[in-house]
């Protein structure tokens, strides 16, 4: 059912061997937590180096964790629960000769499908790419590999998809389209968890957001409420004044004819407006600032600095 947690990551750690004949290990995951409810989209938010793909690798079974578990319908995840996922890997490369049509085909032949033309035309038309179906591969744009790739980790029908930073790389339109199509496959009844490290997008179209500093977990939670909070601020404007009323509490800064006022607490608003109506002037906006992931981050990134030393 929707709202069901599909896929739980619990505390995974990874150690890369490294060094002289790889003697030595360097930990790059470090407790790495979350869960993926069903038919909603999560993004996995972090730096280049955080430990995404890392992450995703080991969902998939290409790396063995070193540590923690992963549950699949509160199973541990199996061989079998791994063919309900399809995976875009982190900038595929596909044959260059192939069109898109085949690739789709050679796909559905390697999952043993039968009869499954009447699919590839519908992955073809979700993924906008029924005109360019027919073109080999290498004649693809960046945005139009990434909806081909989509297209792909769809042929055997998943249920959950796991999308390496589809929105990297891309122009503003071709991000455009990818997001749409995340959103579409939401719609489709997929659950959606992808990478990025493009704040926006994140903002824009999951349900839930995991935070990802380091190789570990260090935020985890619905869009909205990662974005609320305590520190979320005011803007008032007001035409008719040149400065704020005496005692006002906030940040203020007179910009032609227009005084604008950043208030930290949702009591002080009212007063405030009242006073300067009292005063003469007339109020032009009043806008809650939401927090963006943006803002979150770097709050994050220098705590986990502060605590490093
Ligand atoms: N095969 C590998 N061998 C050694 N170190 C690796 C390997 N793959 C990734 N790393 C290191 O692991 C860390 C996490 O990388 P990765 O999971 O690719 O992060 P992200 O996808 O968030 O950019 C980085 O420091 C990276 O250099
Ligand atoms: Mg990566």
């Amino acid at each position: 059912m929707t709202g069901d947690v599909l896929l739980s990551v619990e505390d995974l750690t990874k150690d890369y061997p490294w060094g002289l004949l790889w003697l030595k290990h360097k930990r790059v995951l470090h407790g790495v937590s979350f869960s993926v409810s069903q038919g909603e989209i999560t993004a996995l938010l972090g730096h280049n180096g955080a430990g995404k793909s890392t992450t995703f690798k080991i969902l998939m079974g290409f790396l063995r964790a070193d540590g923690g578990r992963v549950l699949y319908r509160g199973e541990p995840l199996s061989r079998k629960a791994r063919s309900y996922i399809g995976f875009l890997p982190e900038n595929p490369a596909f044959y260059d000769y192939l069109t898109g049509r085949e690739l789709l085909r050679f796909t559905a032949e390697l999952f043993s499908l039968k009869r499954f033309e009447g699919r590839i035309d519908h992955l073809l038309r979700l993924v906008k790419m029924e005109e360019a179906a027919n073109l080999p591969l290498k004649k693809y744009s960046k945005g139009m590999v990434q909806r081909i790739g989509v297209a792909q980790a769809l042929v055997s029908n998943p249920e959950l998809l796991i999308l390496d930073e589809p929105l990297d790389g891309l122009d503003p339109e071709g991000r455009q389209i990818l997001r749409n199509l995340i959103v579409d496959l939401k719609e489709e009844g997929k659950t959606v968890l992808y990478s990025t490290h493009i704040l926006q997008d994140a903002e824009r179209i999951s349900d839930r957001a995991v935070i990802l500093v380091k190789g570990k977990t260090v935020k985890e939670g619905r869009i909205e409420d990662l974005l609320g909070g305590e520190t979320s601020e005011y803007e008032v404007s007001f035409k008719g004044l040149r400065e704020a009323p005496p005692g006002a509490k906030g940040r203020w800064q007179l910009r032609g004819d227009t005084l604008y006022g950043i208030l930290e607490k949702e009591e002080e608003v009212q007063p405030l407006v009242q006073e300067c109506l009292r005063r003469g002037g007339q109020v032009l906006s009043l806008v809650p600032l939401r927090r963006t992931l943006e803002e979150i981050f770097m709050e994050l990134k220098d705590e986990s600095n502060g605590s490093r030393g």
